[in-house]
This record gives C-alpha cells, structure tokens and sequence, in this order.
C-alpha cells in the first residue's frame, strides 16, 4: 500500500452533541521515517473513553486533541521500515499511533511487544493502560482487605473487569455493576464477581442494596452518575473511593452534579480522583502481576470488535454508551 487513511478532527462539539460528524477521514501519502524513526503498520486500535474528553476545548488533565489532526489512540503494529536503532521490520510494537492506518513514531514512543506472551491486542486491555487503570485505583487507592465489600461500576469494560477480579483475588466481595443481564451474568461467573447489579433496572438502587448487606468498603468508580450516587449511600465508615472515569456524565465539558455527597462527611469517606500515568512507577510491577495473571489463565478478558479503519467513529460513540461488551478494539488488518 502507498497511502495512509486517518481519522481528523475535523471540529469540536458544540451545540450539536459529538458524533461521527467531528471527524474526517483524509487519504494521504505514506510517510518515509526520517533518520531516528520507524514506520509502522497498525494491526489494532484501541478506542478509549479519554477520547471524548480530549475533544473539548476545556481544561483537563491532557492538553485537548489539535484539530486537522488525527485522533490520539493506543496502537499495536508491526514496524514496515526502520531508521531507529534496534527496531527492524517485522518487529511488534505498541505505541500511540492515533486513528490511521500508519505512523511514524521515534525513541521513546515505541514498546516491542513479545507475541509469545499474549496476543497482541492484550496490550491495549488487559496487560496495557486499561488493566494498569485498575491496579492502581484498586492497589493504591482502595487497598481492598480480605471480607470487604467493594463496588466495582462498568464492571465487564475494560478497566472494571480487570478491577474486579484483582478485587476478588486479594479476598474482597465484589459487587459488580453493568448494563443488561448478559453483561451482569459475565461479571459474576467470569469475573468471579460475588452479584452484580443491572443499572438499567428501574428499582436500581433497591437492588444495590439488597446485594451490598454488610455495607461498601470501597467502590471502584467508572461510571459516575446515579450508580455511584446509589453507592454512596451504601458506603460504611472510612470507605475509599477511586474515581477512574465518569463516563455517564458524557465528558462534553458540563459540570458533573452528584447527589447524596453529605454521606462524605457523615461517613468519613475518601474520595480520590487518578489518571494512571500520574506514577509510571507504578507500571512495571502492575504489568508483571497482571502479565502473570495473564499467564496462568487467571486473567479473563471479553473485546468487543470493529472492522477496518471506517468503522471506528460508530463504535467509538457506541462504546461511550456500552455498546461495547469488554475491550473495544477497531481490527485494522
Ligand atoms: N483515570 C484513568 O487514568 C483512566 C484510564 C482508563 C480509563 N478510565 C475511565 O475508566 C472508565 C472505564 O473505561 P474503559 O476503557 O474500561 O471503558 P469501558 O468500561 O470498556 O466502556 C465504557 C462503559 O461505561 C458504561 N457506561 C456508559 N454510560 C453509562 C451510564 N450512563 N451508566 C452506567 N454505565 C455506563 C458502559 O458499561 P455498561 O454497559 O456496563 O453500562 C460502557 O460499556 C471510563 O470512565 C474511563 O474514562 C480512566
């Protein structure tokens, strides 16, 4: 192949709410690597809620995604042409190559990746920044304890899966909660989730706390919105709460409102909001435990996948309102 196809972004919501319409699909020429580059081929895209974040203008934790340029996106590829030292065609790599089909990327911006561990798609869930998400939120901010009680929301996606069942390994009972009975039925005899409770049930809150009798000691939060706000009201003194992603405020830049936030003070809670590239320090022993895991079979992971480059606005959109069941992967060959 001699040109590249890339995802712009074209403009911003605005008054109209995001959707396919805020990008642009461009063809352009395939790049060569400059001296100190690779070029590389994207076999797999990973589709994350952060994105819809980055398209806003609004001040964030991240600088917002440029316009005219493609859309920031994890990626695992095989280098085709190599100028960087150490790297040769053929060789397997993660990196951040945006929504394209190619990229050239530098030192620094490219990991090779072993196929003999995992497939390599595994990079961009489970053993890469999702799986990563969990054990921080889990080992540094909730640091469950044998019997407790921990909510885990979004619990079959890709972080809350990986959250709940390093919940389940240190001896915690987890609560799940997810859309729809499938996924419900997935967290508890996949994941090993002790219930999970479906957030689309009108008598929600009902359910929550028929399933949480001895109380939460922690919630895992993914989701924001009226399933943390049910959870709160369960929370036991002193519990710990990780606020990974607020996914149902629909990050389009309104402030997110929450009821209930008086058990804070009544309950001594403590709330603690992280991204997980605050301590890459934390990475190596995080990926050596979930690679491990991984290994053994002990690790179980679902990927819900969308074909070709064309396919990924649709089912980025469809993701943000769980479309997706596990991972969201676009598959680019
Ligand atoms: N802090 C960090 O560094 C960091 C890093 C990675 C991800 N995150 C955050 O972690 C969360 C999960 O990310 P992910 O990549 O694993 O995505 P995911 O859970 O695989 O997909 C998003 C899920 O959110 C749930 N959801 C969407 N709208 C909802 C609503 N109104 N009520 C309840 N659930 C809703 C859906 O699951 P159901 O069908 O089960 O409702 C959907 O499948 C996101 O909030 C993301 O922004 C944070």
């Amino acid at each position: 192949m001699t040109t590249n196809k890339a995802f712009l972004l074209d403009s911003r919501p605005g008054e109209r709410p995001a959707g396919p319409h805020n990008f642009r699909l461009v063809e352009t020429p395939l790049p060569t690597p400059d001296e100190g580059q690779a070029l590389v081929r994207h076999l797999w895209l990973s589709l994350d809620p952060y994105m819809r974040g980055r398209m806003n203008e609004a001040k964030s934790y991240a600088e917002p995604q440029k316009l005219g340029e493609p859309m920031i996106g994890g990626t695992v590829g095989e280098v085709v042409e190599s100028r960087l030292p150490g790297y040769a065609p053929g060789d397997l790599v993660l990196g951040m190559g945006g929504w394209q089909l190619y990229s050239l990327a530098g030192r620094g911006h490219l990991h090779k990746l072993d196929p003999r561990i995992a497939p390599p798609e595994a990079w961009l869930g489970p053993l890469g920044m999702p799986g990563v998400t969990a054990w921080v939120g889990l080992h540094e901010i909730i640091e469950p304890q044998a019997g407790e009680t921990i909510v885990v929301s979004a619990a079959t996606g890709a972080v809350g899966s990986v959250a709940a069942q390093l919940a389940r390994r240190a001896g915690a009972h987890v609560i799940g909660i997810a859309g729809g009975p499938e996924k419900c039925a997935f967290a508890v005899e996949t994941l090993g989730a002790d219930a999970c409770v479906d957030h689309r049930a009108p008598d929600f809150s009902e359910r929550l706390k028929a399933a949480t009798p001895r109380g939460v000691d922690g919630i895992f939060e993914n989701v924001g919105g009226e399933p943390l706000e049910a959870a709160l009201t369960r929370c036991n003194p002193f519990a710990r709460i990780a606020i990974c992603g607020l996914v149902a405020t629909g990050y389009d830049g309104t402030k997110a409102a929450l009821r209930n936030f008086g058990v804070t003070l009544a309950m001594r809670l403590k709330i603690q909001g992280f991204i997980v590239s605050d301590d890459m320090s934390l990475w190596p022993q995080a990926q050596a435990e979930l690679t491990r895991l991984h290994a053994t079979g002990a690790l179980h992971w679902r990927k819900t996948v969308a074909e070709g480059l064309e396919a990924a606005p649709e089912a980025f959109f469809a993701m943000l309102k769980g479309g997706n069941f596990g991972k969201q992967l676009v598959k680019l060959r």
